[in-house]
């Protein structure tokens, strides 16, 4: 799947890399999910961010997040087992404990254990139901996380998807996302309506950390099949929130003050494989089943699927002129425009 990969000499990147250097680093710097907090216990749970394998334990309910790759020759602790203590090494029995620190070297008990051996970590945390990893921001720096709408608040029920796992890359799943005239087309099933495939006009703002876009429609959100609760000509507001590069809020503005608002944060796992994490807020239907929530998600994700893992390139084309828009592509064009200022390459991620 992977076009090519890139073989590197410095222990700080991956070894094989799909993204360009210059990419790398500047994709390195911000703050992914990587992770269900829920999945995460004190036995390691190996993925992948930006190419980098990663090992995910607890200590005493402390989160370490490092290379998943020992110190030693190179088998990833994902292998092995937490024996209370830390977590041991299949090859040799090394074990790493809290902040990633080799702790026992077996061969040689009574020998001063060299920092050498201490795993590489990372900054992480835990927020909205999902452990968030950044590969080069400082680990005593306030991460630069992008901010969901009435997580804390009471009056609204808070649920995160499971995660689902794409082949293509984060930034067309991300575009994917913000594309508001492929409803009725590829949505029909779920939420999108066959008869109403004009896109009204609508606007996009550029913010601190992207741009924000209001769609006012007649496209409506409830599954299919359920009436539309007694409001004909009701207009639909869909607020998208962009925080570049892969992460967007979609707050869904229903009858009767209800809403909805999910996170679609795309989690570049490789440049060829995304992994999407999606936290909701809703105010409405609290006391429905979790399940019927994340299951209806996931049926518009799946359909989703089909075009993102098809799309040629597979890479984002920052150069406006390599692909053809229309008024309704307002939100990518604003998009792809906005991550060629940031730097990103031409072919982004190619
Ligand atoms: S490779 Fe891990 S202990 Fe030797
Ligand atoms: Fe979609």
């Amino acid at each position: 799947m992977n076009s090519k990969t890139i073989p590197t000499f410095n222990p700080d990147l991956p070894v094989h890399m799909t993204f360009e250097e210059h990419d790398w680093h500047l994709l390195a710097q911000y703050w992914y999910p990587i992770a269900l907090a829920r999945d995460i216990t004190d036995q390691p749970t190996g993925t992948m961010l930006l190419d980098m394998p990663l090992v995910i334990y607890k200590m005493q309910d402390k989160l370490i997040v490092a290379k998943d790759a020992c110190p030693h020759r190179g088998v990833p602790l994902s292998l092995g087992k937490n024996d209370g203590q830390g977590v041991v090494c299949r090859y040799h029995g090394l074990r790493f404990g809290s902040g990633g620190k080799c702790n026992r070297i077996p061969a040689h008990p009574e020998q001063k254990i060299s920092e050498r051996f201490n795993l590489k970590t990372y900054a992480a945390v835990e927020r909205y139901g999902l452990i968030w990893c950044s590969l080069t921001a400082a680990k005593d720096a306030e991460p630069n996380i992008p901010v969901m709408p009435f997580w804390e608040d009471a009056e609204y029920q808070q649920l995160v998807c499971p995660k689902v796992d794409i082949q293509c890359f984060a930034g067309r799943q991300l575009e994917g996302f913000i594309d508001v005239a492929h409803f009725a087309w590829v949505h029909p099933e779920t939420f999108g309506d066959p008869e109403n495939v004009e896109v009204p006009d609508y606007t996009t703002t550029e913010t601190d950390y992207g741009f924000s876009a209001d769609y006012i429609s007649g496209v409506g959100r409830y599954p299919i099949g359920l009436d539309q609760r007694g409001q004909e000509d009701f207009k639909w507001l869909r607020h998208f929130e962009i925080s570049l590069p892969f992460t967007a809020t979609l707050t869904i503005h229903f009858p009767n003050d209800a809403k909805q608002v999910i996170m679609n944060a795309a989690s570049p796992m490789t440049a060829r494989s995304t992994r999407l994490f999606a936290p909701i807020c809703r105010n409405y239907d609290k006391d429905l089943p979790v399940e019927d929530a994340y299951e209806f998600n996931l049926k518009i994700f799946e359909e989703d699927r089909l075009i993102v893992e098809n799309q040629k390139p597979e890479y984002l084309p920052l150069d406006l002129s390599l692909e053809a828009h229309f008024p309704a592509d307002r939100s990518s064009s604003m998009y792809r425009k906005l991550l060629r200022k940031m730097g990103f390459s031409p072919l982004f991620a190619a």
